[in-house]
């Protein structure tokens, strides 16, 4: 397990998060790295990872997509090997990613491993989402600039973005289990000293295009019915060409009513449960039967999510809510797959999902249908049984 320690996350988020760099010096103490280049270079190497390397020689920077069947030849100069979606890969990667969870599941994106070589990096670059760097084995020398008003940016390559170089409000060398945090828009640029491993626990924030195109595709996806605007109060207009602010208004509020209306939570805490294409390719062997099931949780049983698995529950719910179900129903999302269970059992099912592990007592005795539900949840390969 990966815990953050002597760091006061509530200080955190009240002065760093979403507005200044820091440094978090040896928060990870006595740090293990969760994987090796190896096994980085094995991701790389499959087709439905993205992964890509990015060399740097004589000015000239290079970046060759995976998947990889051959290293040498784009391993040149000075080279940093990223694999994107490590958390749905590896499950010492994923508990990394975990012990920043106080931060919640719906707002996390990713896991991005590189690996480095002395010298290497990706030059000076601005992303548009928070992240926290944790140095791996090696030691790298990182700087972050103040936010620019306005950012210049350019491709030296037409897959890589940077900008120009900047006056550093922070230069720093990292060494293991220290870690670096970068909120949107500050520009920065990793340096390696020796070969280095460094874990990107990358954030994501939707915007308000994305949010209004999830909005319509649900509306025409599922014939959902909208109001039509209307202007019982209507004046005499002298200016038949002119669309009054009066008007404007009315459309306005047309639109703020349909976006503002509970029968959108679901959509969109569906939509924000959705990570990773991988966790929908997971398949079981042998799949667990409900009797099997019971069988094992009236001894108590130990289950933990499966790796990258991030499930999202929005935390208030009425039953207008979902026009799916019934009422009474806890209604929590994976990877944008919809399940549902009893809300009397809604402790024991917010248990399992806001933990990574957790402790089913014998003594709990959950109905049938839950035990149905977490069948399924075993044999999509969300959640598993910890062998003890
Ligand atoms: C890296 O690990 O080299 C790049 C991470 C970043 O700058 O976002
Ligand atoms: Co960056």
């Amino acid at each position: 397990m990966y815990q953050l320690s002597a760091f006061s996350t509530q200080t955190f988020l009240s002065e760093n998060w979403q507005r200044q760099p820091c440094v978090l010096t040896n928060v990870l103490s006595d740090f293990d790295d969760p994987l090796d280049e190896h096994d980085l270079a094995g991701l790389a190497q499959e087709a439905e990872i993205d992964s890509r390397i990015i060399s740097h020689i004589n000015d000239t920077w290079t970046v060759t997509e995976g998947p990889f069947t051959e290293f040498t030849d784009v391993c040149q100069g000075a080279w940093t090997l990223m694999v994107q979606g490590v958390d749905a890969h590896i499950e010492e990667a994923a508990l990394l990613m975990n012990a920043f969870n106080f931060i919640p599941h719906w707002r996390m994106d990713d896991l991005l491993v590189s690996f480095s070589q002395p010298g290497a990096g990706v030059g000076a670059h601005i992303d548009q989402y928070d992240v926290f760097i944790v140095q791996g084995k090696g030691q790298r020398r990182w700087q972050v600039g103040a936010k620019p008003i306005q950012s210049k940016r350019f491709y030296p390559h037409p897959k890589l973005q940077q900008t120009d170089e900047f006056e550093p409000i922070i230069d720093v060398l990292l060494n293991p289990g220290d870690v670096l945090y970068i909120p949107p828009g500050f520009p920065h640029k990793g340096e390696s000293i020796s070969e280095c491993l460094n874990y990107s626990i990358g954030f994501r924030a939707p915007d308000q295009s994305e949010l209004l195109q999830v909005i319509a595709d649900d509306i025409l996806e599922n014939d959902k019915t909208t109001q039509r605007f209307s202007d019982t109060n209507r004046q005499i207009s002298d200016s038949p060409a002119a669309l009054t602010n009066t008007d404007m208004l009315l459309l306005k509020q047309l639109l703020q009513q349909y976006v503002t209306s509970p029968q959108i939570d679901q959509v969109l805490t569906q939509y924000l449960s959705k990570q990773n294409d991988a966790l929908d390719n997971y398949e079981l062997d042998t799949p667990v039967s409900s009797a099997e099931l019971l069988e094992l949780v009236s001894q108590g049983v130990t289950i933990e999510h499966a790796c990258g698995v991030r499930p999202v529950y929005l935390d208030e719910q009425n039953a207008d809510d979902d026009c799916q179900h019934a009422d009474d129903m806890f209604v929590f999302f994976i990877n944008g797959q919809r399940f549902a269970t009893s809300v009397d059992e809604r402790p024991i099912t917010s248990r399992l999902l806001d933990n990574f592990q957790s402790v089913i007592q014998c003594d709990e005795a959950p109905s049938a249908s839950w035990i149905d539900m977490l069948c399924e949840l075993i044999n999509r390969g969300y959640i598993e049984i910890v062998d003890e």
